[in-house]
């Protein structure tokens, strides 16, 4: 089955043709204009998704050598996001899924991130855990069995990346912060600040309290300790960032009993995370650096395993900027 996968719900817009559970091509646009406003500009990303979207879908059926009418199915996501940016590509799915008879279906954004840590791997066993870390989401899950969750902890405030891309816009790294601040903490010592370890009751993530205390030390310094400690500021901050996502994950895992982990979601792509997982006494998958980041192929993937169940949507279907699991 030929599936178009749609993402427009952020700052990325995406577009993937699958075969089956193989990707043919995965095209990913990056919005860069908004790095000079520090954040996400909504009405500049639906302009954008709609400037775009259309031509990287031809490109998209050109480098995959697939016709038009070969499309056999087409995947959305619906929700969680931007309102504006959500309805760019829900729009243009359900019109081409009528002008072509085809059927479409809206997929969580969120689903969507966590089996993309499958879409390379050997195989998929569940139950797993699922370590969810994005710029708009942090959450652990349990998953019982194909979309069966247990939400077992999210955050109570900022997300894990949006405080990467906070730090970073505050200590003059841009945006989005999480690539930067890794870049810089490499040159850092991780040690050089003792930043708190952000760990709120149960497996509840906080991050805001993380952000203060890194804005009220840098307030505190003069202009010149700034440039000099911009590469400890970010290692520091990171290892602080990090270690509560593990902190929280060996509670999940001693309160599951469950040893299996699926990580997944922009900040998954960062290399302390993954080391700090590897020393974990865990079997534990993430995606490939492509996949990390919103893409159309996770939509595609999972939308194919939906409508290969016979599940579509139907054209009443609403964006939905507040969809969970
Ligand atoms: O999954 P994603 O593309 O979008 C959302 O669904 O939110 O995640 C984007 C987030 C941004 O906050 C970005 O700063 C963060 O992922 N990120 C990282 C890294 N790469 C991206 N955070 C930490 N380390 C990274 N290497
Ligand atoms: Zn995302």
């Amino acid at each position: 089955m030929i599936v178009l996968g749609l993402e427009t719900s952020c700052d990325e817009t995406a577009v993937a043709l699958m075969q089956g559970s193989k990707i043919l091509c995965n095209k990913i646009y990056s919005q860069e204009i908004h790095s000079k406003f520090g954040g996400v500009v909504p009405e500049i990303a639906s302009r954008e998704h709609t400037e775009k979207l259309l031509g990287m879908t031809r490109e998209a059926l050109e480098e995959g050598n697939i016709r038009v009418e070969d499309i056999e199915g087409i995947a959305v996501t619906y929700g969680p996001g931007l309102l504006c940016s959500l309805l760019i590509g829900l729009n243009f799915a359900k019109g081409l899924s009528y002008s072509l008879g085809v059927p479409f279906v809206g997929v969580n954004h969120l689903e969507a991130h966590i089996y993309s840590s499958f879409i390379t791997a050997e195989e998929y066993r569940s139950p797993f855990l699922s370590l969810l870390v994005s710029g708009g989401h942090t959450s652990i899950a349990k998953v019982n069995d194909f979309r069966d969750y247990e939400v077992l902890g999210s955050t109570l405030d900022d997300a894990c990346g949006e405080s990467f891309d906070k730090v970073s816009k505050l200590i003059g790294l841009g945006y989005p912060g999480g690539p930067a601040i890794e870049r810089f903490a490499k040159k850092g010592n991780k040690n050089a600040f003792g930043f708190p370890v952000p760990d709120p009751e149960n497996l509840n993530f906080s991050y805001s309290g993380l952000k203060t205390s890194v804005l009220y030390t840098y307030r505190d310094m003069s202009q010149e300790e700034r440039i000099h400690r911009i590469a400890d500021i970010a290692a520091s901050f990171q290892k602080s960032a990090i270690e509560s996502l593990i902190i929280k994950l060996k509670r999940a895992i001693k309160m599951t009993e469950i040893r299996r982990v699926a990580v997944s979601g922009g900040v998954s792509a960062n290399k302390l995370l993954r080391k700090s997982l590897q020393e974990l006494d865990v079997e534990w998958v993430a995606p490939e650096a492509e996949f990390t980041v919103d893409n159309g192929a996770m939509v595609g993937f999972l939308g194919y395993k939906l409508l290969k169940e016979g599940i579509r949507s139907g054209y009443d279907l609403k964006a939905n900027p507040r969809l969970f699991l």
